[in-house]
Formats: C-alpha cells, sequence, structure tokens
C-alpha cells in the first residue's frame, strides 16, 4: 500500500495521483463537504443506519467495527454502519475500508474539504438508508453492546433514545475533576441559555444515541461542533425522549479531539439555538416589545417620582411592575400571537411564574437604586437607569425561558 504524500499547507492527504476508491477495490464513498438534506424516505430492507465519526482513529476503528457489527447482528435488526472519516491523515478510512471488505454492512464515506464531527454524523444521516439513524463515537469509548439497550428503547412512540452518564447505571471510568467540572459547567450554561432543550435530557452533550428518521428529516441541521444530539433536540420535532445508562470508557489508544476552539463553539452553537427560533418577525416583536416595556417603565417612573412626588422605591416598584405586566401582554399578544393556544390555567400559572420571576429582579433593582442613591450619591434618575440597564438582560434572559420556553427554544 503506498503511503500518499502530505499536504505540507493543509497536513492533509494529497490525493491528486490517487485512483477512486479503495486501493484493493474496496469501496469508499468519496464525498466533499457539501451538506447533503437527510431524505424523509427510509429504504426499507434497512432499520437502523449507524453513522460513526472518525478522525485519526485507525489504532481503535478495527476493534469498535467488529464488536460494534457482532452486537448488531445479534439484534435481528437489518441494519448498516456508516463510517464518515475527514480524510484521517492516519488513513482510518483505509482501515475501515479493509473490515468492510468482510462486513457488507459496513460503509465508509471518506468526507474532503471540511470537518467537524457534528456535521460529519448528519452527513452520514444524509447518505443513510435506515429508518433509525444513530451516532457512535469511532474511539471505543462508548460501549458497542448499549446500542441494543437504545434499539430495544426505540418502540414507534420515542423519537430519540440517548445513552447518558447521568442516569443511575450511567458514569464516567476515570475523568480528571477538571474534565468533570468542564462537563458540567457546559451542561449548566447549556440549561442556562437553552432549558427547553438541555433541560430535557440528563446528557445533553452525549455523542451516543439514536433517533427516527421522520424526526430530524424537515429539520434544517446546522451544528456547530461536537454537540450533534444538543442540535436534534433543538431542531428536530422531538417529543418523546428516553435515556439508557452507559458508562464512558477510558480511549484505549490516541486522544480527544476536544481543544479550547470546541468549548468556543459549544457557545457559538448556543448562541445560534437561543437565536434561531426567533430569527424571525417574531424577533423584531420581541425587541421592540422589549424597548416599548423599557420606555413605558422610565416613563412611569418619571411621572410618579417627578410628577406625583411620590418616594423612590415606590415610583421605581410601580413602574417596575407596569413594565413587567406590559411585556408579558405584548408578548402574549403580539409577538407571539398565533402560536399554540394555551388553556387559562396554563396562562395564569406562567403569568404567576414570570411575576415571581421578573417581580424578584425588579427588588433587586429597587436594592441597586437605593444602594446607588443612599450610598454613592447618585442622582435618582441616574440610579434609576443604571439599574434598569443591569438587570434588563437578565430579566429577559429569565422571561423567555419562564414565559416562551416551549415556543422559544
Ligand atoms: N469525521 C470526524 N471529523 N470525526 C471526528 C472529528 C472530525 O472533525 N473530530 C472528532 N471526531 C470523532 C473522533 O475520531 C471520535 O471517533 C469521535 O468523533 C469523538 O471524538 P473525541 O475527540 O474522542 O471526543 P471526546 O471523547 O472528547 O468526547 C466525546 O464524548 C463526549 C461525551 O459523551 C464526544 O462524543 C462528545 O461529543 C461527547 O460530549
Ligand atoms: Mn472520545
Amino acid at each position: 500500500m503506498t503511503d500518499n504524500p502530505v499536504d505540507p499547507n493543509s497536513g492533509r492527504l494529497d490525493h491528486t495521483n490517487e485512483p477512486p476508491g479503495h486501493p484493493d477495490g474496496t469501496p469508499i464513498e468519496e464525498i466533499d463537504g457539501r451538506t447533503l438534506a437527510i431524505g424523509s424516505l427510509a429504504d426499507p430492507i434497512v432499520h437502523l443506519s449507524l453513522v460513526v465519526p472518525t478522525y485519526n482513529e485507525s489504532a481503535n476503528i478495527g476493534r469498535l467495527l467488529r464488536s460494534l457489527h457482532e452486537v448488531l447482528n445479534g439484534m435481528g435488526a437489518t441494519f448498516e454502519i456508516i463510517v464518515v472519516d475527514d480524510d484521517s491523515p492516519d488513513r482510518t478510512w483505509a482501515t475501515a475500508a479493509e473490515i468492510a471488505r468482510t462486513h457488507p454492512e459496513i460503509r465508509v464515506l471518506r468526507r474532503t474539504g471540511t470537518s467537524g464531527l457534528a456535521t460529519a454524523v448528519i452527513c452520514g444521516w444524509a447518505h443513510a438508508r435506515g429508518s433509525v439513524l444513530g451516532a457512535i463515537d469511532g474511539d471505543g469509548q462508548h460501549p458497542p453492546e448499549v446500542v441494543a439497550d437504545l434499539m430495544a428503547a426505540m418502540d414507534e412512540r420515542t423519537d430519540v433514545a440517548v445513552a447518558s452518564r447521568h442516569v443511575p447505571g450511567g458514569g464516567v471510568s476515570n475523568w480528571s475533576a477538571v474534565r468533570r467540572l468542564l462537563s458540567r459547567g457546559a451542561q449548566a450554561l447549556g440549561l442556562l441559555l437553552l432549558p427547553g432543550t438541555v433541560g430535557r435530557v440528563t446528557d445533553p452533550m452525549s455523542g451516543f444515541f439514536l433517533v427516527r428518521r421522520d424526526v430530524v428529516a424537515t429539520a434544517n441541521l446546522d451544528p456547530v461542533g461536537y454537540k450533534i444530539l444538543l442540535e436534534v433536540l433543538a431542531r428536530g420535532d422531538v417529543l418523546r425522549v428516553v435515556e439508557r445508562p452507559y458508562v464512558f470508557l477510558e480511549r484505549k489508544e490516541g486522544e480527544s479531539k476536544v481543544s479550547a476552539g470546541h468549548y468556543l463553539g459549544y457557545l457559538r452553537h448556543l448562541m445560534r439555538l437561543r437565536i434561531h427560533p426567533l430569527r424571525s418577525r417574531a424577533l423584531m416583536r420581541y425587541l421592540l416589545v422589549t424597548v416599548v416595556a423599557l420606555v413605558a417603565d422610565a416613563v412611569t417612573f418619571l411621572w410618579i417620582f417627578d410628577r406625583q412626588g411620590w418616594n423612590l422605591t415606590r415610583s421605581a416598584a410601580i413602574a417596575g411592575e407596569a413594565g413587567i405586566l406590559l411585556t408579558v401582554a405584548l408578548h402574549d399578544l403580539w409577538t407571539f400571537a398565533g402560536r399554540a393556544a394555551r388553556s387559562t390555567l396554563d396562562r395564569i400559572r406562567r403569568l404567576l411564574g414570570v411575576q415571581i420571576a421578573l417581580g424578584t429582579l425588579l427588588a433587586g433593582r429597587l436594592l441597586v437604586i437605593n444602594v446607588l442613591v443612599n450610598w454613592f450619591g447618585l442622582g435618582p434618575l441616574t440610579a434609576f437607569c443604571i439599574a434598569l440597564a443591569a438587570i434588563t438582560p437578565v430579566s429577559h434572559l429569565l422571561g423567555s425561558r419562564l414565559t416562551w420556553r416551549r415556543i422559544t427554544a
């Protein structure tokens, strides 16, 4: 087997003189980085299509593919295993193709011109034939036998079956305290920004799950970095999610490809999903209502404090309350008009929830105003404006979490 020269600029293999496919004739599907849509039609002869994203896993992929093939063979359902390799310099695609020669259910896609775990999984699903799609890492850290548990959980009512480290029986082998902290920190940040999505499962960071094709076929999946499950939960038509435990094993060979860049990518991904539902007319209305409520808040304060001569705290409290009520009313009646009708009880419960949450923030605002005026000697109006500017972003984050979470995220 000739070793391909490596292009010094990209560090990638130079394929210019290489014939298509695997030198020994085992078909490797060469694909470029274009994103393909996931079709809604499945091939009736294949039930499960499990995608294995790989980058420089030549030392792990053989063992994984053999044990995965064994597990799936024992399950009794028809299946295909799709390795999506981003043109690994260590020729993981060739090693996988070697296995594919004797295991017809294994396919190898070699993707050039792009990289990324999450997009590799989507690319695999776009080439898949099964009615159930899945993702499992290619380094052996996700135990293949758990696929059988996930398949058993994928009944006709279930949309997504997730292998979780955070349900009873789940866990990680020996992660450092720093890695646990980072993982939990990332999850907490996700809960803050996307509670309706991240809060649906115990392990939203899991890269090991199954999903029914029609859940993702209509969703414009457009992830960043690693978190493919997050993308599916946020954009897919997901109603019922089940979880099964697994222990995240230690890598036998090689190392994780996670870098600091992936944490930034995760943040970008969260922000993109946070804004996504509002990227429409609703966003414009949302922002307009925010401005109107802020102005109403300030005008009410000025009128009561300046004109009526009421004391600072009472004026700010009434003004703040006016802002809250106006925000809720306008969002309900205008910003999100036409969205799913809610029962009166649900509306009252939501209104109370908002009242308590935004009311708490209002109390915080009153405290800030008093400290600024009484301790720092600032003018009432300046103090009012500073407090309003400081609290507003938090109240909107909280507000949308509480009031419109089923609508926005
Ligand atoms: N095709 C492709 N392209 N595959 C990639 C890429 C890429 O750019 N980057 C990584 N992979 C493959 C790896 O080769 C491996 O098979 C799998 O994706 C997971 O990558 P790791 O780098 O080993 O990730 P990890 O072990 O740190 O994190 C994994 O587990 C976490 C906990 O479940 C990932 O699945 C994370 O998404 C997950 O949060
Ligand atoms: Mn790994």
